[in-house]
């Protein structure tokens, strides 16, 4: 099996969103990444549903949307309308994870649960066997282009034995500063889906650098 990729948009030109698109579309990539910060959960923003629902019209494969916002549960149906398929939000900003979680897949969406850097796994495991997918963050969230945090490979293995342990069938999916480099030591660790944004749209060639983070797992 290999893992799956997911360039996050979040890099790309937005002048010429249009062509990136069809990059990725062409490429061996199987997720887009769009990451929403409202400048208040995280100190930056980003964009929101009607970029989205442009990007659905031309990507050809499913949007994998990362929710930085804080309340994220006023939002889900909004994020459904405008054409998420898999649907994350931060443990650090549900109090009703649960809930959250099976409101999530009740609207039809993968439900994923993120967690900082500085949470301890161990918080995931009485939701282990309800997300579809869990996201490690392997920076702090808020910006792309930052160094990936060296724990992040122990903290794969603990979550991947948390998620057997309840059974569970959750991917784990890692975000931030993921490059070519560090691709098969995350694979061999537990890691599904690999977000990359600045090591994608910032490569001289792209297509092939998607190509290469597809790693054997
Ligand atoms: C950071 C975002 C990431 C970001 C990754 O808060 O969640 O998805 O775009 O960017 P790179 O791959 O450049 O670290
Ligand atoms: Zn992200």
């Amino acid at each position: 099996m290999k893992t799956l990729v997911a360039p996050s948009i979040l890099a790309a030109n937005f002048l010429r969103l249009g062509d990136d698109i069809e990059m990725v579309n062409k490429s061996q990539a199987d997720l887009f990444h769009l990451d929403i910060m409202d400048g208040k959960f995280v100190p930056n923003i980003t964009f929101g549903f009607d970029i989205i629902s442009q990007i659905k019209k031309t990507a050809q494969k499913p949007l994998d949307v990362h929710l930085m916002i804080e309340q994220p549960e006023r939002y889900l149906e909004a994020f459904k309308k405008a054409g998420a398929d898999y649907l994350s939000v931060h443990y650090e900003t549900c109090p009703h994870l649960h809930r959250t979680v099976q409101a999530i897949k009740d609207l039809g969406m993968k439900a994923g649960v993120v967690i900082n850097p500085h949470n301890p796994v161990d918080l995931l495991t009485d939701i282990a066997k309800d997300a579809d997918f869990f996201l490690l963050m392997s920076v702090n969230p808020g910006f792309g282009g930052q160094q990936f945090i060296f724990n992040t490979y122990s903290r794969i293995k603990k979550l991947k034995n948390i998620i057997s342990d309840n059974g569970g069938k959750a991917l784990i999916e890692v975000d931030g500063g993921v490059n070519t480099e560090n691709a098969g030591l995350l694979a061999e660790a537990g890691a599904d889906i690999l977000v990359a944004g600045s090591s994608v749209f910032g490569a001289d060639n792209p297509i092939e650098t998607i190509a290469k983070l597809k790693v054997t797992k």
